[in-house]
């Protein structure tokens, strides 16, 4: 349809513009014309066009060297490449270098018609494609989601699973998550970074399925060996979980959440900032409550106890940012007792 074929035509010649404007306005195309590079590359970017009829010998530039210009600018344009030589070689290197079509001097109207013709309904087709593909990728996309949600749900069980065996950890790695959100909105973290939080939050123990029952209930002093096997976990989880891609980002977060911020940690000992956020994050959340829960060798604490320990071993044991960031998160009109109400 004319109509919504916008035309520019690109020609030192400035004959050749009027007479081809005129022709093709009478026709019912927009049209518009420039006879240098400059002229042409201002006007892309004010006005809207889908076809350019560009001449090859432009004096100061090629006619291919402008279309590239030009793509930069607008890669949705279609160009038809003018030339006085009717060469293959140039017809081919138009084609290489993206122009739909060429057409050769002398020409007629009626050959600018079947360009337009031709390169409308290329347009035309590769809309139809990209609806195509775009259908496929959002098509593809969601059931990749569907996937990852399966696999989520699935390791999420296993992890609760989990701290049914682990003694007085049930319900542990949801109320992780919880306190990493509340981290996560005092420290305005970004929502990409708080998926792969709560990914990490949920799944952060999940390598104790490797650690014995005996050792896990072992209410007494650990020996070196069970001490070696319990801190392994961290290491296991990242195995276990290694082979599915879309967790990739989430694992440094779950490799280092016991990692201290003096560098006293394990597995590897780092210090600082060197610690993944995401694990600085958890390591707050997570011991905070550890120390509210009943563990085979203590009684819980209360969340005053908890706040005043995650105090005590801020900038030790804790990033310093994170534990006021952690404090902050808790209402100051929310007392010891009703926040221990509030069900996490
Ligand atoms: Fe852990």
């Amino acid at each position: 349809m004319p109509e919504d074929t916008r035309i520019l035509i690109v020609d030192d010649e400035k004959k050749i513009l009027e007479t081809f404007s005129l022709l093709l306005e009478d026709l019912g195309y927009y049209v518009k014309t420039a006879s240098s590079p400059d002229d042409a590359l201002s006007l892309i970017t004010k006005d809207t066009f889908n076809i350019v009829f560009i001449d090859q010998f432009l004096g100061p530039i090629k006619g291919l060297d402008l279309m590239q210009q030009m793509s930069e600018i607008n890669p949705e344009l279609y160009y038809v490449v003018i030339t006085a030589n009717g060469s293959t070689d140039l017809a081919v290197e138009s084609l290489k270098k993206g122009a739909s079509d060429f057409i050769t001097k002398p020409f007629f109207v009626a050959d600018l018609i079947k360009s337009i013709d031709y390169v409308s309904k290329k347009r035309e087709l590769d809309k139809q494609k990209k609806k195509v593909l775009l259908t496929l990728e959002t098509k593809v996309n969601e059931r990749t989601e569907e996937l990852e949600k399966i696999h989520l749900d699935v390791l999420s069980s296993l992890a609760q699973a989990i701290e049914k065996r682990d003694l007085g950890t049930y319900g542990h790695c949801k109320r992780v998550s919880r306190y990493c959100d509340m981290i996560s909105s005092v420290i305005a973290l970004e929502n990409k970074e708080r998926h792969y939080l709560n990914i990490a939050a949920t799944l952060h123990d999940i390598g104790k399925i490797g650690i014995s029952d005996f050792i896990l209930g072992k209410p007494v002093s650990l020996t070196y060996k069970e001490l070696h096997d319990i801190r392994s976990h961290p290491v296991k989880g990242v195995e276990i979980l290694k082979p599915l891609k879309y967790l990739e980002p989430a694992l440094p977060a779950i490799l280092h959440h016991h990692e201290n911020y003096d560098g006293s940690g394990y597995p590897y000992g780092l210090a600082g900032e060197n610690i993944p956020l995401l694990a600085r994050i958890i390591a707050v959340a997570d011991t905070y409550d550890a120390i509210l829960s009943d563990r085979p060798y203590r009684s819980a604490a209360n969340h005053d106890e908890a706040i005043n320990e995650l105090i005590r071993y801020s900038g030790k044991q804790f990033d310093p940012d994170i534990v006021s960031a952690f404090v902050s998160s808790f209402p100051d009109a929310m007392g010891q007792k009703d926040f221990l109400a509030y069900s996490f």
